[in-house]
């Protein structure tokens, strides 16, 4: 049971009060990057924090543009922002919903200096045409990874693309801590180091600051929940898979609802089963009213936020990520979700749009 194997965990950190950077971070790291195909992980405070401390790595600072998608959490933009730099939008796909390479070529420019794509709802972009953009524009490429532990494109993981991958261990991930929890992906061992000292206080030796870093750890208890989840990643992965799966035949027969696609080339982890329908916020309100809880992941794209007004964006902007923000709804799914409760989920979106 994770429950004992938690309690057990915490009783060994307690004994030693060994509360910050204890063994247990460093095997975690060791186990997830096993899991994520990738040489090195570093473990941190959130996933906010890891990508700005993956940017900063990277040497991205004020001055800089950082290409990101206008469909994302607020926190891919705050990452930049909290680096210094400045973010530069992109629209996304209309199918996968995803950062469109095209709007990433034509948003090239002369501060443009790191690429930052959001592996959203599960699933990666085409990593291979956004690489080849990176790598002819000379741009660090930054992965978004927080909702995909254990997505791959052609068999490649989150980090095994680019300069490293930030992902979050926020509770309500595919993997997720007892709190706040993040970590850095990267094939490159000098990144690693890099991404190490920032996290504690610029500090690789004890009392020596050769720059300025931040406190940000992976917190030894939250390691030992992690270790405790991380075996059964693999099989709730699989879980989310079969529920997806069962969502797509059930919807079958609802042609006014949008099922979301797999890009070719994908394993996708399904953090989220993101659907369209017309009419979307009176199905949530029949949702609600039946007990259902889903989500909207997100309600208002990047550039209508007023913590980015300044960056002097309208309405119109970014259509496909404005006419998304209007559909998109995401149906519950979790490891444990048994086939009539989806069947109920489904039975209600049936009536709402009837
Ligand atoms: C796409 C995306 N980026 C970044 C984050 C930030 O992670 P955290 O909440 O751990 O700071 C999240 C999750 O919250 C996310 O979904």
């Amino acid at each position: 049971m994770i429950a004992d194997d938690v309690a057990r965990g915490f009783a060994r950190v307690i004994e030693r009060t060994a509360f910050i950077l204890g063994a247990e971070v460093a095997e975690f790291e060791a186990a997830f990057a096993r899991f994520s195909g990738v040489a090195h992980c570093v473990g941190v405070a959130s996933g906010t924090d890891a990508l700005e401390l993956a940017l900063r790595a990277a040497g991205v600072g004020p001055g800089d543009e950082v290409i990101l998608p206008a469909n994302t959490f607020a926190a891919t933009a705050l990452a930049v922002t909290r680096a210094g730099a400045t973010p530069a939008l992109v629209d996304c796909d209309p199918v996968h919903l995803l950062i469109d390479p095209a709007a990433v070529e034509a948003r090239l420019g002369p501060r443009t200096r790191a690429l930052l794509p959001v592996h959203l709802y599960g699933q990666m972009p085409p990593m291979e045409e956004l690489e080849a953009i990176a790598r002819r524009a000379g741009l660090v490429l930054v992965e978004d990874a927080a909702q995909a532990h254990g997505a791959t494109r052609h068999g490649i993981g989150a980090g095994g693309f680019g300069f490293a991958a930030g992902t979050s261990f926020y509770p309500g991930k595919n993997l997720g801590a007892y709190g706040d929890a993040g970590a850095v992906l990267t094939a490159s061992a000098e990144v690693a180091a890099r991404v190490r000292a920032l996290r504690n206080y610029g500090s690789e030796i004890k009392y020596r600051h050769p720059e300025r870093g931040f406190n940000s750890r992976l917190d030894t208890l939250q390691a030992v929940v992690l270790l405790a989840k991380l075996p059964h990643l693999a099989a709730w992965n699989r879980a989310r898979r079969e529920g997806a799966q069962r969502y797509d035949e059930l919807l079958a027969e609802l042609p006014r609802v949008t099922r979301p696609a797999t890009l070719p080339g994908n394993e996708h982890v399904w953090h989220l089963y993101v659907v369209r329908v017309p009419g979307r916020d009176r199905v949530l309100e029949r949702f609600a009213a039946a007990g259902i809880s889903a989500g909207i992941h997100y309600p208002t794209p990047i550039h209508l936020l007023g913590a980015f007004a300044h960056l002097g964006h309208r309405q119109g902007d970014f259509p496909v990520a404005e006419r998304a923000a209007d559909e998109v709804l995401s149906l519950p799914l979790f490891p444990g979700i048994t086939a009539a409760q989806q069947e109920r989920v489904v039975d209600e979106l049936r009536r709402a749009l009837a």
